[in-house]
């Protein structure tokens, strides 16, 4: 018997030792007071035009900021984090395999709603998988995270989309030759000047995924997770809606199937995922907030300077253009369980340059594209070598390499996400997401330079050969960078 098993056994034990005591217990309390959200929105009724973006995107936050309660359907007795069953009566709270928290706000806040969140507020990642094991938080069955905004989503989601088009069609591009020709075709991964390593298709359409770096197998940029695990706003939300809250969605749980046995169904309609989505695509923009005097704005630009010439730029890239700067909802690239475009009438659009989200390029080749200055090529990379392993910390894999596509396109078995690589982190809110690191367990952005080793050792090593000076212009330069307040 290992471990995990002994410890389950002994808690039916002691969950028998509580039947037994509770005969003498007086009885829970028929719940009367109202539910926290007393209106839930129609996705017919969105499609069909019955709502303003504005209403849409008020409910959203509302659904975003609401401490839900057991009217609403709060808690999972019945079921983990993954929707998964698991012995009835469980803790309504526990926090590391969750229900850990009343809102998403609840650790989203920092500086408002939507935003980043303090080390309190970390999450033990997959530890929701599990019963609420006392062991939950040993690196062998979670990782820790730190909890990051999602201002700009809207505009990285649209990104990686355009990103992912782009590798699908060089994939059947390959494809496509070496059907024509009979002989295996090998062609560079490339979007956006960000190079994904090279893919080789073979006369039987069979794929060699040995040199794909840095992006699941499937092509799929997923831009969500510091491991880069998941696609949309839409995808997380019904994830994060069922883990942190024990709160189902129709569209993953079903209509009318109380999955988690906790006496509710239906406790959040497919229109408030959507307004959900929306109301998290459209929170405002990070970028540097200029000082009004010049000696300070122009140590700022020269900060800007500096983490260029080092090689920052190289993986924290300071614009990648959108080409189309609509958001649309819902997102192509869905997994099954979230809300795909066919099933609708009408996706929902937003247009972010001209709401005000993003800048316009005003002319030449890219005339009409949006700037995305976010600091980040969506890459996952790895900051380990055999000096600096600080980012290597993970133990449990997130997932595996050929993400919901057919594993038996690829000429090698499946494997899972490497635990010690890590998307290139959007610098765009870092002077409001401390503390640093995808754990959150660093309070300076030195140190968070400090142990940029692997793949970053380079541009690391000569940002510590500049002058003191010049380094505090480059940490003056990030900490600029912040989500706008009103
Ligand atoms: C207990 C704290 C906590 C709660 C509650 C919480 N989150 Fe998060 N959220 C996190 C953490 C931690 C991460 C980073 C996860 C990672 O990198 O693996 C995150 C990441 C995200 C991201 C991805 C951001 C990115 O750029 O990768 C989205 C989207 C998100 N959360 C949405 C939600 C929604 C919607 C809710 C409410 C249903 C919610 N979260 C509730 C802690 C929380
Ligand atoms: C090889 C690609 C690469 C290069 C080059 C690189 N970074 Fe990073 N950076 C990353 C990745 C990946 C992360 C996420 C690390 C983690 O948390 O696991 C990161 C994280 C960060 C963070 C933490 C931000 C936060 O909110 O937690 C800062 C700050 C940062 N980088 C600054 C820099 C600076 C300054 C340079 C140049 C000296 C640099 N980076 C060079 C890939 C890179």
């Amino acid at each position: 018997m290992n471990l995990y098993s002994l410890v389950r056994q002994l808690m039916v034990c002691l969950l028998s030792l509580g039947a037994v005591s509770s005969v003498l217990a007086i009885d829970p309390p028929v719940i009367i007071d109202p539910p926290v959200v007393e209106f839930h929105m129609d996705q017919q009724d969105i499609e069909d035009g019955q709502y303003s973006l504005k209403e849409i995107i008020k409910q959203g936050n509302l659904l975003f900021d609401a401490r839900f309660n057991k009217a609403d359907g709060q808690g999972r007795p019945a079921s983990t984090g993954t929707g998964a069953p698991r012995i009835a009566d469980q803790p309504e709270f526990i926090r590391t395999s969750a229900p850990e928290s009343n809102s998403c706000a609840g650790c989203h806040n920092i500086p408002s709603s939507g935003g980043a969140g303090d080390i309190v507020a970390n999450v033990f990642v997959l530890a929701q998988a599990l019963d609420p094991v006392t062991f939950s938080v040993s690196p062998e069955f979670s990782n820790e995270r730190n909890t990051l905004g999602m201002h700009g989503a809207g505009a990285i989601e649209m990104l990686a989309r355009e990103m992912s088009d782009d590798l699908i069609a060089i994939r059947e591009a390959a494809r496509a030759e070496a059907e024509e020709s009979g002989e295996s075709v090998t062609k560079d991964l490339v979007t956006k000047d960000v190079s994904f390593g090279s893919i080789t298709v073979l006369p039987d359409g069979k794929i060699d995924p040995s040199n794909i770096e840095g992006v699941d197998w499937d092509l799929i940029i997923k831009p969500f997770h510091q491991k880069g695990a998941v696609v949309s706003l839409r995808e997380f939300t019904n994830n994060a809606m069922n883990h942190h809250h024990g709160m189902q969605t129709t569209e993953r749980f079903g209509l009318d199937v109380d999955a988690d046995q906790d006496g509710m169904v239906n406790e959040l309609t497919t229109g408030d995922v959507t307004a959900l989505s929306l109301y998290q695509a459209t929170l405002p923009t990070p970028a540097i907030q200029w000082p009004k005097r010049p000696a300070k704005r122009k140590e700022i630009r020269r900060g800007r300077d500096l983490f260029n010439q080092v090689g920052c730029a190289t993986c924290h890239k300071p614009e990648l253009l959108l080409n189309n700067p609509v958001f649309s909802e819902p997102n192509p690239y869905n997994p099954s369980g979230n809300l795909h475009p066919d099933d609708v009438d009408e996706v929902v659009k937003v247009n972010l340059v001209r709401r005000g989200f993003l800048e316009r390029v005003e002319k030449g080749q890219n005339k009409g594209a949006g700037i995305v200055n976010a600091f980040t090529d969506l890459k996952r990379w790895d900051l380990n070598d055999d000096d600096l392993n600080h980012f290597a910390n993970e133990q449990l894999p997130q997932g595996m390499l050929s993400g919901f596509a057919d594993p038996d396109d690829f000429t090698i078995a499946d494997q899972p996400r490497p635990t010690e690589q890590f998307l290139t982190r959007k610098l765009w809110d870092a002077g409001s997401s401390d503390p640093y690191g995808h754990r959150g367990d660093l309070t300076t952005l030195t140190e968070a330079i400090h142990y940029h080793g692997g793949d970053a050792r380079e541009s690391r090593d000569e940002y510590f050969t500049l002058s003191e000076e010049d380094q505090l212009a480059v940490i003056k330069f990030l900490k600029s960078m912040k989500v706008p307040t009103k």
